[in-house]
């Protein structure tokens, strides 16, 4: 089988395509054919080896993939031959609180990932593909949809009538805004480009606003809110902070998920957040019971994740550089077939 491999943290110019042998599942274990693997934001961290010290090496890249059982192991009895399936962010967290030991297990980080012709999945930690989704598209589920699913539904809560404020145009943040929607919220999104903003629009978002013209996006979203928002999905980590207090009702909660936005330019506003009573609310991605509420809620209102560009296997270092120019809108997909 073909994979891309990384040996080092050389960056994408260091992914290379390598030959292996088939791996055969053992008991309790399913051998994937994978078709869709997703990029992430944290890819073009991990072929830098900037995901911490669990990162290994060598290492097969991407957390996302989606494709069809070919071979089951002894004892597995949930799926079979030719079932489409897609594969969870942490391969040892099937529900209930986050420990150490559920996620340690972090495919494309601490294990290997799916940017590969075939994997072997402990059978808990696949659930089926939606009928109405592509592989293609649901390859994108794993990381950015279950954070979403888990910042939105699980910890954040959010009810029908509620506002979530999200930034910039993102997998992650596509997703929040489809979720926020289909939770009966109303959405508050930005992004820096006004050819994004037309998109948002057209995805549903409520209100729109160009983070770069506004910088105050934050005061803005709480005067259009009346009191502030419930709930802000906080992609650009500290560097969007402040506006995100600012945006966010007495009481409403801030879940904190990215880095996007680099360095604060003036101090946090921490005093005010204490004042509001605010929760921050970390979000590390999520369960196998979290991807399979999220497969069946986009199955239940039909709802499909927003796809920008599908590379071809052959185009893997392409694939990552579009991702790092920041030019898309939605998920980063390549077609492995
Ligand atoms: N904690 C977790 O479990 C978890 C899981 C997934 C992702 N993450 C993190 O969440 C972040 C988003 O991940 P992703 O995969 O969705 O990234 P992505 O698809 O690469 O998102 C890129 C988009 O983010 C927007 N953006 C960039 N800087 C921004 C800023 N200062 N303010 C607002 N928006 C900004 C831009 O949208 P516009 O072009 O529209 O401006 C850009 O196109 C990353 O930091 C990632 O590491 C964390």
């Amino acid at each position: 089988m073909r994979c891309y491999e990384l040996q080092g943290p050389g960056g994408i110019d260091a992914l290379a395509l390598v030959d292996k042998p088939v791996p055969q599942p053992g008991k309790a274990e399913v051998l994937v054919r994978l078709t869709a693997a997703s990029l992430n934001y944290r890819d073009l961290l991990t072929v830098k080896g900037g995901y911490g010290s669990r990162q290994k090496f060598p290492l097969v890249p991407l957390s996302d993939g989606a494709g069809v059982v070919e071979v089951v192991g002894d004892g597995v009895a949930a799926f079979a031959p030719g079932d489409r399936v897609i594969g969870s962010f942490f391969e040892s967290w099937i529900g209930g609180e986050p420990s150490e030991q559920r996620m340690r297990a972090a495919l494309g980080g601490s294990v290997d990932g799916t940017l590969t012709e075939y994997r072997i999945f402990p059978v808990h930690a696949l659930v089926k593909t939606p009928a109405h989704l592509t592989d293609i598209e649901a390859s994108t589920l794993p990381c950015a949809g279950v954070t979403a699913w888990s910042a939105v539904i699980k910890l954040g809560a959010i009810r029908p009538g509620q506002t979530v404020l999200t930034q910039g145009t993102g997998g992650v943040s596509i997703f929040a805004l489809q979720i926020a929607k289909m939770a009966g919220a109303r959405v508050i999104a930005t992004s820096s480009s006004d050819a994004k903003i037309e998109r948002l629009k057209a995805l549903g978002a409520d209100v729109v606003m160009n983070y770069k013209s506004t910088p105050d996006w934050g005061k803005r979203a709480r005067e259009i809110s009346g009191q502030g928002v419930d709930l802000v999905v906080e992609v650009g980590g500290v560097g969007t902070l402040n506006e995100s207090i600012r945006a966010t009702r007495i009481g409403g909660t801030i879940a904190f998920i990215g880095v996007l936005a680099g360095a604060p330019a003036s101090e946090l506003r921490l005093p005010l957040m204490v004042m509001q009573q605010q929760r921050l609310q970390g979000v590390t991605v999520g369960s196998v019971e979290d991807l399979q509420a999220l497969a069946n809620a986009l199955t239940t209102h039909q709802v499909k994740p927003v796809v920008d560009r599908v590379f071809e296997f052959g185009e893997a270092r392409a694939a990552f550089a579009h991702m790092a120019r920041g030019a898309h809108f939605g998920k980063v997909v390549i077609a492995i077939a």
